[in-house]
């Protein structure tokens, strides 16, 4: 069975150079993070948005052509106008349906003209994939972006098999419903044969929608897979948490690079403790929030001070939207703000890097860092955690991370869990993360790397694609789910 992926992003952007080339440079995100391995792995095309509008780049297809062939499978770009990128892109993507499924609709700009450029892309992505479809393919489309193009598809006449995996959360019933074409979206997600969803949480979210917007709807099935009946049609909907390339990333750590620049990362803060945040520019990733909660560690501990560093790294994303620009001027303010409260002779308390980190940077962090802070406000998985634990192959290092990151269902028995609102929650967790004995550190960490080595990204995709076609759906895993305390702890 050949693979067709689609999503809006493209693993490669394309961008100039300071002699005005245009060049291939790698995209960020967790939806390329995953699924890059899977298609080097497995061949086959990949269709999406180089990041360049037509009115930039006419053809960008032999720029990426080049990228492809290098990576061993086939790149297909779609032409966005400029309208078309700031209406689909910026407008309906990303200042509607991203600030809502993360439960964030006073963000919400729903403005109609959006939603009709949304169809159109929708379209010229199927229109693209009919081009190089064939009869044994299957046709999995990812993200919130591309919710229609199945049902554009199907009244294009293709028969071909469809699966829809979303990477970000699925909304609970009263927040979607305020989508002004929350019947569109829903109608279109039925087009596929498999919907998947990265938490048990998500999925009944959306099965609880089905029911009260398709009153005909019938769901059935009892394990990880339900199956949906509407009007002749099944659909099958799952829960199938991403993952990441975890022996690639174990095997990083060992790299001779990666392990000259921990000791240089480490010689610069001579006897100190290392925390690490790596997110993208994103208000849903609570980075201003995480910044108070380590001003409020620091103000609670006079003791740590001069002996731990926060190294905060912020990976630029989507920075043509004024949202952004304003989220990285405040975190800007407070990084300054806090770093001239507390900065003393041989100390700065928070070291701030704007800047995609390319190899090896990126592990040695990581494998530098005695905690990883991750405390988004909510989160379809976030592989940053799962990508800290598979580089520390040495046992140590620590994870405080968000109850509302669907990486906390399976990090939950190693994590330190906190409320990323709760700010003096979170800096009591990181003084105990911070205060760790080796030994509780090495098992909280065995525990991690265990939940990530067993289900990688290859086995994410196997249970995907299994899901779409096996006819026994009682096999599949039961995933659990996370609940936070009942009581105070
Ligand atoms: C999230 C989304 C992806 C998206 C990525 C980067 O991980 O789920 O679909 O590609 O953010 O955002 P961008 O808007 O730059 O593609």
């Amino acid at each position: 069975m050949g693979l067709i992926v689609l999503s809006n992003r493209l693993p490669f952007m394309l961008a100039r150079d300071a002699a005005g080339e245009w060049m291939v440079e790698s995209a960020s995100g967790g939806l390329v993070t995953a699924l890059r391995p899977v298609l080097q792995d497995r061949g086959g095309h990949w269709i999406g948005w180089p990041g360049v509008t037509r009115e930039e780049l006419a053809d960008p297809n032999a720029v990426l052509a080049r990228a492809g062939q290098h990576y061993g499978f086939e790149l297909h770009a779609v032409p966005l106008s400029n309208a078309e990128r700031d209406d689909y892109y910026h407008g309906l993507s990303n200042e509607v349906l991203w600030p809502l499924f993360h439960d964030l609709p006073s963000l919400c700009r729903f403005r109609p003209r959006y939603w009709t450029a949304y169809e159109e892309v929708n379209h010229r992505f199927a229109e693209i994939t009919l081009e190089h479809l064939a009869e044994d393919h299957f046709v999995w489309i990812h993200d919130y972006h591309l919710t229609c193009v199945a049902r554009e598809l199907r009244a294009m006449g293709s028969a071909s098999r469809t699966g829809f995996f979303l990477h970000v959360p699925f909304p609970p019933l009263d927040v979607f419903l305020q989508l002004p074409w929350r019947f569109q979206v829903l109608r279109a997600l039925l087009e596929h044969d498999l919907v998947g969803f990265q938490t048990v949480g998500g999925r009944r979210n959306f099965l609880q929608c089905v029911r009260l917007l398709f009153k005909e709807a019938e769901v059935s099935g009892k394990g990880d897979v339900r199956t949906i009946r509407l009007e002749g049609r099944e659909v099958r909907v799952g829960s199938f948490p991403i993952s990441i390339d975890y022996h690639e990333f174990a095997r990083r750590a060992a790299d001779p690079d990666v392990l000259a620049k921990v000791r240089s990362l480490r010689q610069d803060e001579p006897n100190r403790k290392i925390v690490l945040g790596v997110d993208r520019l994103d208000y849903t990733k609570g980075i201003p929030l995480k910044l108070e909660a380590f001003r409020s560690l620091l103000l609670r501990c006079p003791d740590l001070a001069g002996r731990v560093t926060l190294f905060q790294v912020v990976l630029p994303s989507r920075e043509d939207i004024p949202r952004y620009q304003r989220q990285k001027v405040d975190i800007e303010r407070l990084v300054g703000e806090i770093n001239g409260q507390f900065t003393r002779s041989g100390w700065v308390p928070i070291h701030y890097i704007y800047r995609n980190l390319e190899w090896p940077r990126l592990p040695a962090y990581y494998l530098a860092a005695d905690v990883a802070l991750v405390t988004p406000l909510k989160d379809g998985m976030n592989l940053v955690a799962k990508e800290y634990c598979a580089t520390h192959a040495d046992g140590g290092g620590a994870l405080v991370l968000s109850e509302f990151a669907g990486a906390a269902v399976q990090l939950q028995r190693g994590a330190f869990l906190v409320n990323p609102y709760d700010t003096d929650g979170v800096a009591d967790a990181l003084e105990r993360a911070l205060r760790l004995g080796r030994r509780e550190q090495r098992v909280r960490m065995r525990r991690m790397r265990r939940a990530v080595a067993d289900y990688d990204i290859y086995r994410w995709v196997d249970a995907f694609l299994e899901a779409a076609i096996s006819r026994d759906l009682d096999d599949f895993p039961i995933h659990e789910e996370y609940f936070p305390e009942a009581s105070p702890p």
